[in-house]
């Protein structure tokens, strides 16, 4: 028998996990599983569980499932720790988004200066969490799909006691899975050689039955007749010479990078329009729950499918079956880079092809980093541990530098004012600062 912990399990994405769970019962026996939230998330919790009790009872399965907002009893006997948290809840997005907006910067949560502001407002409560694993159930995986994921997945890495940490993200599936429709092949068929970070990863090469199908790949790229994006950003495709010239696949969050202007615009644009993401998630939110309460409901709603992070439980499941099966399959995740890349240290963590077995992830060797994308991910992987050093510190000389750091913000004159406000605008959640 297995346990599985839910770390945020009020999440509207939570009957996702419940369903691969389901799923794949046979050859993953999660027994147990303790969806676990805070005071403020009690409501969406209850209605998850009471959701998932129905989604299990028809199914057949011997699961049990309960919700609590007791962590440190949760995490009793725990085997397999997943977290999908959002301190601070879609408030401090909608300010993560809106805020660098309006002082010219990019304005989005994993991105530029609202995912510093997400890593510095998660990294203490997820470090406080890796401790309280470490002391109850030590054996247990941390699957961390809380963002910034790979930033975070570091922290912990480096800065907690516990070892046993993982970093999950839909992006590698979505461009594996993209990639296999469009050249007519299954998804298991498929493998993407990826270099660089989460959210910042590039595919390589891409291999179909052991036969290189780069270029393919990248003509359909460039042809705009291959789009991975996630519901959550906008696409504007890739001109055909960035593609011919890189010779490499870009994941959908480079365009904040590589098209900065015209994501700007259009970003601005969807804020007259609509507002935030995170007030479009907000309401797309409400509606879920509604659908969730409807006490015939047992299936993971289709609806769900319009949250950028549809498909992430099909990584964690995948995820948890090869570590409890020690399968030594190929699977994409953060970890420590530990001579993967070159040019990182090893104590990096990078988004890897890794063998799973029952020891964790084991990355696979890549060698140096291509010239053409070598600058950015030096600059993003020394950005990414500043990020994580002010805020372990909260000092604000860090965190200026953090800044700095992100070739998103830079600009030495509007910095400060942009840091100002919001470490002001965050500062409930930000008791180290
Ligand atoms: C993508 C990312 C996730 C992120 C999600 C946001 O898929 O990989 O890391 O959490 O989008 O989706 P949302 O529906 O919250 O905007
Ligand atoms: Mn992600």
């Amino acid at each position: 028998s297995v346990k599985l912990v839910v770390i945020g399990g009020g999440s509207s994405y939570t009957p996702e996990i419940i369903e691969g769970i389901i799923r794949r019962y046979k050859s993953l026996p999660i027994t147990e599983i303790a969806l676990v939230d805070v005071e403020e998330g009690k409501d969406k919790v209850i209605t998850i569980a009471k959701l998932a009790e129905r989604m299990i009872e028809k199914s057949g399965e011997p699961i049990q499932v309960n919700w609590t907002l007791d962590r440190k009893k949760a995490l009793r006997n725990a085997d397999f720790v997943s977290t999908q948290i959002r301190v601070g809840g879609l408030d401090a997005r909608e300010k993560d988004e809106r805020i660098p907006l309006r002082h010219g910067f990019i304005g989005q949560e994993t991105n530029g200066a609202g995912g510093i502001m997400k890593a510095f407002r998660t990294i203490p409560v997820l470090l406080e969490l890796a401790e309280d694993v470490q002391e109850i159930c030590p054996n247990a995986w941390i699957i961390n799909f809380t963002n910034p994921a790979g930033i975070i997945t570091e922290a912990l890495l480096k800065h907690s006691a516990h070892k046993r940490v993982i970093g999950v993200c839909n992006i590698p599936f979505n461009m594996r899975h993209s990639t296999a429709e469009i050249l007519n092949a299954n998804p298991n068929q498929v493998k993407i050689e990826f270099v660089g970070m989460n959210h910042f990863v590039f595919g390589q090469r891409v291999f179909v039955d052991g036969i290189d199908r780069t270029n393919e790949v990248l003509t359909n790229l460039a042809n705009e007749k291959l789009d991975y994006s996630p519901a959550n950003i906008v696409s504007l495709g890739w001109s055909k010479g960035f593609i011919n010239s890189m010779k490499l696949l870009p994941n959908p969050y480079h365009q904040y990078y590589y098209q900065t202007t015209d994501i700007l615009t259009k970003d601005k644009e969807a804020l007259k329009e609509h507002g935030t993401r995170a007030k479009v998630v907000k309401n797309l939110e409400k509606s879920l729950f509604t659908i969730y309460s409807n006490k015939d409901l047992n299936v993971k709603p289709k609806q769900l499918e319009e949250r950028g992070g549809a498909f992430y439980s099909d990584v964690a499941c995948s995820l948890i079956d090869s570590i409890y099966n020690n399968k030594g399959d190929i699977q994409t995740v953060n970890a420590c880079n530990n001579g993967a890349i070159a040019d990182l240290p090893n104590d990096s963590v990078i988004e890897v092809n890794c063998f799973i077995t029952k020891n964790g992830p084991k990355p696979i060797a890549i060698g140096s980093l291509p010239p053409q994308i070598k600058g950015d991910i030096l600059q993003m992987k020394a950005f990414e541990e500043l990020v994580i050093l002010a805020s372990i510190s909260g000092d604000y000389n860090l965190a200026y530098q953090a800044f700095i750091a992100n070739p998103l913000i830079k600009d030495e004159r509007k910095i400060k004012s942009l840091l100002d406000e919001l470490l002001c605008a965050h500062k409930e959640y930000l008791p180290q600062f």
